[in-house]
């Protein structure tokens, strides 16, 4: 969520969806319209008019990801602005302040995040940072009765760094804990291995949160493997580029084939745009109108939610391994 919108989709359509909690990005929000502003007006449930859960993360990563002049130092995050070239400081006292103030039920400690697939002591001291920092965000953090502080595992892909983190920040005693620093390009291998790990040393009792996945595929695992949160921009990016999630993988919607299917995009699919439109229809859109892109986004995020709901009613039920199976046959096309 950037500015305070899903792209494409009015909070009563979420809503409608089901959706329970949405993501913003600190970073975003803090540039335009400013933590100040949101404050003001009443903070960011009022202001993007959404009633259910927020998140905020904390600001380092998308700085890190999406501006890659940014430099980590023992103070924080320093970064050019995006408005005027000027070097800017993110402290983790800095990104707690600004997240109180946006007013998110959910915020997430600045951590210090490096790409898994690079290897030696910047992973090592990166956990360590991420561990002291920590401890400036609990300090720094004034509204602990209203909005939950969660820290993040890093430490690459090392079971030594990451063992060492989970234990740390089990130890602060926190409402819930993310697994960072993955999905940057790691083997499947090695991406599970981690989340194993991590989800089996914590708590199960309180929220395990795989940051920035993932592909239907993934959160089928990660939810095997013990996870209970994600995040990705996957359904709504994928969705502006013509693309709809299906059971049996990916349909393209700009592909001349569906010049003329009137069929909809899942005839298995109980969604708003699957009971009204033919693929005919949004192949038309998908070029030529924001429409082809909202319709995706809204199809795709319904996926999703169907997706979360049948896996947990599935471990509620008690038949989680027979659901897994079945998934595991139908999303293996995505590893393929
Ligand atoms: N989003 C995806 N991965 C990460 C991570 O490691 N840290 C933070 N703060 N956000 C993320
Ligand atoms: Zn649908």
């Amino acid at each position: 969520m950037v500015t305070g919108t899903i792209k494409g989709l009015t909070t009563s359509q979420l809503e409608e969806i089901g959706c329970q909690i949405i993501l913003g990005n600190t970073y975003h929000l803090a540039l335009r319209p400013t933590s100040e502003l949101i404050d003001e007006l009443g903070g960011l449930h009022k202001f993007m008019n959404w009633p259910r859960a927020l998140l905020t993360d904390s600001g380092g990563f998308q700085m890190v990801s999406l501006l890659h002049l940014a430099d980590i130092t023992e103070k924080g995050v320093t970064f050019q602005s995006p408005v005027d070239g000027k070097p800017m400081l993110l402290t983790p006292e800095e990104s707690i302040q600004i997240q109180n103030r946006i007013g998110a039920d959910i915020i997430m400690a600045l951590d210090d995040v490096v790409r898994t697939t690079i290897t030696g002591p910047r992973i090592e001291e990166a956990m360590y940072r991420t561990l002291r920092w920590i401890d400036r965000c609990i300090e720094a953090h004034k509204r602990p009765n209203e909005q939950n502080l969660f820290g993040i595992v890093q430490g690459g892909l090392d079971p030594v760094l990451r063992d060492i983190c989970v234990r740390g920040l089990v130890d602060r005693n926190l409402p819930g804990y993310a697994i960072g620093g993955l999905s940057g390009g790691e083997d499947k291998d090695s991406f599970w291995r981690v989340v194993a790990q991590c989800t089996a040393s914590l708590p199960e009792d309180k929220p395990r949160y795989v940051m920035g996945v993932g592909y239907p595929l993934d959160i089928v695992v990660c939810s095997a493997l013990g996870a209970d949160m994600y995040d990705c921009v996957y359904p709504t990016r994928t969705a502006r580029f013509g693309t709809a999630l299906i059971p049996e993988g990916v349909l393209k919607l700009k592909h001349r084939a569906m010049a003329d299917d009137t069929r909809p995009i899942d005839p298995t699919c109980m969604c708003m745009v699957c009971k009204n439109y033919t693929r005919a229809y949004i192949h038309c859109l998908v070029t030529k109108d924001a429409m082809g892109s909202q319709l995706l986004s809204y199809h795709n995020l319904y996926y999703m939610m169907k997706l979360s709901n049948d896996l947990h009613s599935s471990i509620i039920g008690g038949q989680f391994p027979d659901l897994f199976v079945v998934l595991w046959a139908f999303d293996a096309v995505w590893y393929s």
